[in-house]
């Protein structure tokens, strides 16, 4: 088996933000309110000519230019989304043309936010096995276009945006052990209703508004902190080693509230935990990435740290990975 590692990461966020004071003239909310139980402060918001494929092209670019590959040398190209440029074909498909990655094989998957670590262990199975070399891993989200700007509950807690990573052989360090799981008995907390083979769209279901995200926030915020403080033991214990090794964890960013409570339970200080919710809300899938790319480009991350991602999300499915840098 090979080593597999991180050789090049990108993101890209749309340019217009949408603060919480925009927030508070759209529905009966406060800046107070989104601030305490949230942590998010603004977000970034799509142009309604960005689909979520041109957002993902931009962070792949910058991610195959660190990682000094043509989109020829690619062999995979996975995007993790829950909202695709179009439900066929999948925006893998129309990212492989627009790169020009014409030798990758490409498809999408869907595991809500904790795609991205989904979609980076795929790649490294396929890697490690010696059956593709270089791989492309996406989590890219226009979550605005599935979003009730009529729903408080939802609104305030969602963005856009998009992450890349280039995954290869390495010889030293690399990922050291990945963790999944799905628990598909509580889809009712977090879900879009219609414009799926359940619910075809209608002018019923478009006047019920079912087109757009549901969740039980509440509910889901407990399980949210019991399982990602379990697989992230579980990953830890995987690899051999303990939360004393760790020297970041990068956890998916639904709710600083979520990530400070897993935290407290694991243990670890705060200043060992990376935190950029403030600036761009929960973007599912691409929330992990961008994190990541945040973490390593403000300095965070050093070579030979060991970092943890740690996510959750509707499905209810959730993911985890140590990774030596
Ligand atoms: O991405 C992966 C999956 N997602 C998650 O894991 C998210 C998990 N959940 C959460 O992050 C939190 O539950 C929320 C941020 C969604 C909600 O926070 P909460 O502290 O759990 O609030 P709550 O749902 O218990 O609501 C408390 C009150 C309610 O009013 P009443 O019934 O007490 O009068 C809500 O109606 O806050 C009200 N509320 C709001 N008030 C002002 C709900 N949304 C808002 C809002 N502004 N935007």
């Amino acid at each position: 088996m090979k080593k597999v590692g991180i050789i090049g990461l990108g993101e890209y966020l749309p340019k217009r933000v949408l603060t919480n004071a925009e927030l508070e003239k759209m529905v009966d909310t406060s800046d107070e309110w989104i601030t305490t139980r949230t942590g998010i402060k603004e977000r970034r918001i799509a142009a309604d000519s960005e689909a979520t494929s041109d957002m993902a092209l931009i962070a792949a670019r910058e991610a195959l230019e660190q990682a000094k590959l043509k989109p020829l040398e690619l062999d995979l190209i996975i995007v993790a989304t829950i909202t695709p440029d179009m439900p066929l074909p999948s925006t893998a498909s129309i990212l492989q043309n627009a790169l020009g990655a014409k030798h990758a094989v490409a498809f999408d998957i869907s595991a809500a936010c904790a795609g991205f670590v989904y979609a980076l262990s795929i790649a490294q199975q396929f890697i490690a096995r010696g059956s593709y070399r270089n791989a492309l891993v996406i989590g890219a989200e226009k979550l605005s276009s599935v979003t009730d700007w009529k729903d408080r509950n939802t609104c305030v807690l969602f963005g856009d945006g998009a992450g890349a990573a280039v995954l290869s052989e390495v010889h030293s360090g690399g990922i050291l052990s990945t963790y999944l799981g799905c628990d598909g008995s509580k889809t009712e907390l977090l879900n879009q209703p219609a414009g799926g083979s359940r619910k075809p769209a209608t002018a019923k279901t478009l006047e019920a508004r079912e087109h757009y995200v549901k969740m039980q926030g509440n509910e889901l915020f407990k399980i949210a902190v019991k399982t990602m403080t379990e697989a992230a033991e579980t990953v830890l214990k995987q690899a051999g080693l303990t939360f004393k090794d760790v020297d970041l964890i990068i956890p998916h960013q639904a709710n600083a509230r979520i990530i400070l409570a897993v935290g407290k339970k694991l243990g670890i200080d705060e200043e060992k935990i990376f935190l950029n919710i403030e600036k761009h809300g929960n973007i599912s899938s691409a929330s992990t990435v961008t994190a990541l790319v945040e973490a390593v480009r403000s300095g965070r991350v050093k070579k030979g740290d060991i970092i943890l991602l740690d996510a959750f999300g509707a499905g209810l499915v959730w993911g985890a990975c140590v990774i030596k840098w």
